[in-house]
């Protein structure tokens, strides 16, 4: 039996274990950074935490006799997608990148792009009231700005003591509608956005802001290590497949 490990933490890295589970020529194993409370555990195994830098994780690899790494985590957690890569490498293991594909460039959406969540700060104009979806580590450079309002969007509440940009907190996952990402902008008089180019189901608040008009300070992403990529659940299956088996036949329900 193949065994897969799947860096997880995103909504399609869950899709792949689930569209995985059943099918009993390989068993899958998700690895969860546990920094983040996810909606729902995915299915077939699970582990949490880190490894320990790429020499943990590529002995891991080995120890545990993987076939394939998928690393599925998110497009801006960049340390572990170098790391993954150097870890399938040493392992000697075929690995492929499952990223989703960056928001759409519509010509018509006003995109600031920017390298960084300082940049980003730095761009955001005197007075401005900002929408601004970041993680509970990125706040440090928005805090530092007491002449702007921030709508903050937060799925973990921030750690204790930590200083948060003035405005107002909400906790919460995107919405997958851009009807009610724009009923929250609008409430909140937001006239700016700063997001991270995440794209998939965040995309709901860019639609929202294209319709509205408003700026979109978007922080880019940071590169991913060469190598197989996908940038969708099919896509990385088809590649399993081909990995794995050489088959002609489908796995999971493809
Ligand atoms: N960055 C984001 O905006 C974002 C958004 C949503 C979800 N996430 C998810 O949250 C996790 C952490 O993100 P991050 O930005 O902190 O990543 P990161 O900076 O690239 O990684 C930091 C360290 O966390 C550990 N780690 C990360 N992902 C792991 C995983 N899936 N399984 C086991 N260990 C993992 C590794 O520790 P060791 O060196 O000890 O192995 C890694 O070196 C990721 O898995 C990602 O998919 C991130």
């Amino acid at each position: 039996m193949a065994r897969v490990l799947i860096l997880g933490g995103t909504a399609e890295a869950a899709e792949l274990a689930a569209r995985l589970a059943g099918d009993d020529r390989l068993e899958t194993v998700t690895s969860l950074a546990g920094l983040t409370r996810l909606p729902n555990r995915p299915a077939g195994q699970v582990r949490q935490g880190g490894f320990g830098g790429p020499h943990g994780l590529a002995a891991l690899l080995k120890e545990e006799g993987y076939g394939a790494l998928v690393d599925a985590t998110h497009p801006f957690a960049a340390q572990i997608a170098h790391h993954a890569a150097e870890a399938a490498e040493a392992a000697g293991i075929p690995r492929l990148k499952l990223v989703r594909p960056p928001f759409e460039r519509k010509e018509d959406i006003r995109f600031v792009p920017v390298a960084s969540m300082e940049e980003a700060s730095a761009a955001i104009p005197s007075g401005a009231r900002v929408f601004l979806a970041a993680g509970r580590r990125e706040l440090a450079p928005f805090a530092a700005r007491k002449d702007i309002w921030c709508l903050l969007r937060m799925i973990e509440p921030p750690a204790p003591g930590e200083v948060l940009p003035p405005g107002e907190l909400v906790l919460g996952r995107p919405a997958a509608d851009p009807e009610t990402e724009m009923e929250l902008l609008q409430t909140h008089r937001i006239d700016h956005l700063v997001s991270k180019d995440s794209g998939g189901r965040a995309g709901a608040k860019i639609e929202a802001a294209r319709r509205l008009g408003l700026p979109v300070i978007l922080i880019e992403r940071p590169p991913v290590p060469p190598g197989d990529s996908a940038g969708t659940v099919d896509e990385c299956i088809v590649w399993l497949e081909r990995t794995l088996f050489r088959a002609r036949e489908e796995i999971g329900r493809v």
